[in-house]
């Protein structure tokens, strides 16, 4: 039984990172969607939030074999807990691969966890979460670009937010 992580902010989770998740399950008999805390970014929605739509978006997109966690620490002792050998990124360009690749390294210097990248699909190289925050929170359109009730939830936070900041 191989198992990977797929692990990331999923601020929210989009197409693009549905596909990731779709296609390292075509790779590993197990696939974790790991839902973890990113030092250098603020997040929008809460953790709680992002796992509920991740696991949405996973069980409409009819995926068998893929699960959805909160990783509460270092994704390597996140990986070692659940028997996780890899972890699996996707890469829309060079800014991805700078940003992924240390890392990468870090990862398997801690813990000797590899990472498999894996390239975008070249119809969503544009979609980003954080693009997605931007447009909506602009009031532009985003349906297409995330799962159902993914655009919703991020209106919703967006309308808490820039209440609160009143
Ligand atoms: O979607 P992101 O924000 O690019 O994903 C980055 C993420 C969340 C996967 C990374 O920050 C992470 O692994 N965080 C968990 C804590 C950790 O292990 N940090 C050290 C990484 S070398």
């Amino acid at each position: 039984m191989t198992t990977a992580v797929c692990p990331g902010s999923f601020d929210p989770i989009t197409l693009g990172h549905l596909d990731i998740v779709r296609r390292a399950r075509a790779l590993f008999d197990e696939v974790v969607v790991g839902v973890a805390r990113n030092a250098s970014k603020s997040a929008l929605l809460s953790v709680d939030e992002r796992v509920a739509l991740a696991r949405a978006a996973v069980a409409d997109a009819g995926l068998d074999g893929v699960r959805v966690e909160v990783v509460p620490g270092l994704l390597v002792d996140f990986c070692r807990e659940i028997g996780a050998g890899a972890v699996v990124k996707g890469l829309r360009g060079g800014a991805d691969f700078d940003a992924e690749l240390p890392m990468a390294l870090m990862n398997r210097h801690l813990a000797g966890v590899e990472t498999v990248f894996v390239a975008g699909d070249a119809a969503l190289l544009h979609v980003a979460s954080s693009l997605v925050k931007d447009i909506a929170r602009y009031g532009g359109p985003v349906d297409d670009l995330v799962p159902p009730g993914v655009g919703d939830a991020v209106r919703a936070a967006l309308a808490r937010v820039q209440g609160s900041s009143r």
